[in-house]
């Protein structure tokens, strides 16, 4: 099959397009014909830094298309449903091997290239929201990093369940199509201190929680964005940098500081009824996700490129 493969860790341009072998699948997995790859910030992450498992190592979490064949033991699936997959790699192929337990059934009304951004964007947010991060109605949430799948799916499920919601991206042009979902207030990373502006619009209170995709410098701002006793969950490292924390950055405001990695909970049937209501409310107009631009997958280190530096709203998307 083609894919778009890597044999060290580095920027989009070790991503070559090229023949690696069909995956094997064992008796619990789906073999999924691929229509939609969606590039994850994770994605992003594990070519620059992670470590190739073959000469041919194919990156990616997720991707959707048709059912192709599957294992023996596998019971909630059978050839040529809609559905998408995740696993620990693979997903950037004509086909991507993924366990039953961590694959999707797609409503035929969802269109596949929005159903393949779905587990991770709106499982993600849901779990930092509600699951972790305990959010309730009428507290305030900083979302860092608004404008990418994961924050823009953050903005409107923290907006519907009755939040103020700050998002930072950088760029007026983004925050102001972030307001159209659900944005109450937006700060311009790159021109604004995001402290300062949110203790302004909070009356100096700050920010009950904080959902941060992207680590690295910002920490400081963040933190400082945090009202007394708020809450910070830990999501990502877009801008290449993952947050530590010191003993003083928590007792300084009785901060808590929480963990969340979809990764452990995305085959579970908890998530899986999530991401079901998820699907019936997107089929309904009721959430969105915003596709950037689609790509072909012989252009995946331009599609990389992009991700990393062209500043898309919402998902990326490449097609085989
Ligand atoms: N823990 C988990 O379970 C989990 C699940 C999903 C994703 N993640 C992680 O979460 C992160 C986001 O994932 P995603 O899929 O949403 O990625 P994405 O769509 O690529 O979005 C990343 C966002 O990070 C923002 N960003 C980058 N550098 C920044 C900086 N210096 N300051 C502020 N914002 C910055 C970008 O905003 P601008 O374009 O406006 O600069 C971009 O919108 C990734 O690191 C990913 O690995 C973790």
């Amino acid at each position: 099959m083609k894919a778009a493969y890597c044999s060290q860790a580095g920027g989009p341009e070790v991503l070559t397009y090229g023949d690696v072998a069909d995956p094997v699948i064992g008796d619990g997995d789906v073999l999924v014909r691929v229509e939609a790859v969606s590039i994850e910030g994770g994605d992003v992450i594990s070519r620059r830094i992670g470590q190739p498992a073959s000469e041919r190592h194919v990156v990616g979490y997720q991707a959707g298309g048709v059912v192709a064949a599957v294992g023996a033991a596998v019971t909630r699936f059978s050839p040529g449903q809609r559905v998408v997959a995740h696993a620990a790699f693979g997903s950037h192929a004509e086909l991507f091997a993924a366990p039953e337990a961590q694959c999707f059934a797609v409503p035929d009304d969802v269109p596949m290239d929005v159903a393949a951004t779905v587990p991770v964007t709106f499982g993600t947010a849901h779990d930092a929201l509600f699951e972790f991060g305990k959010m309730a109605a009428g507290e305030t949430v900083l979302i860092q990093g608004a404008a990418g799948g994961v924050g823009v799916a953050c903005v409107q499920l923290a907006k519907r369940a009755g939040a103020t919601v700050i998002g930072t991206a950088h760029g007026a042009d983004r925050l102001e199509r972030l307001r159209g979902l659900g944005l109450d207030h937006g700060i311009d990373y790159a021109r604004e201190d995001i402290g300062a502006r949110t203790k302004e619009l909070t009356g100096g209170r700050g920010a009950d929680l904080v959902v941060d995709m992207a680590g690295g410098k910002g920490l400081a701002q963040l933190l400082a964005a945090l009202a007394y006793r708020g809450r910070f969950a830990a999501i990502g490292g877009s801008s290449g940098e993952f947050p530590v924390f010191t003993f003083r950055d928590l007792l300084a405001k009785n901060l808590t500081v929480i963990g969340v990695y979809l990764a452990l909970e995305i085959g579970t049937s908890r998530i899986r009824d999530a991401i079901a209501a998820y699907y019936s409310e997107i089929a309904a107009g009721q959430l969105v996700m915003p596709i950037d631009r689609v790509f072909p997958l012989s252009q995946a280190a331009e599609a990389h490129a992009h991700v990393e530096r062209g500043h898309p709203f919402g998902r990326v998307l490449l097609h085989p």
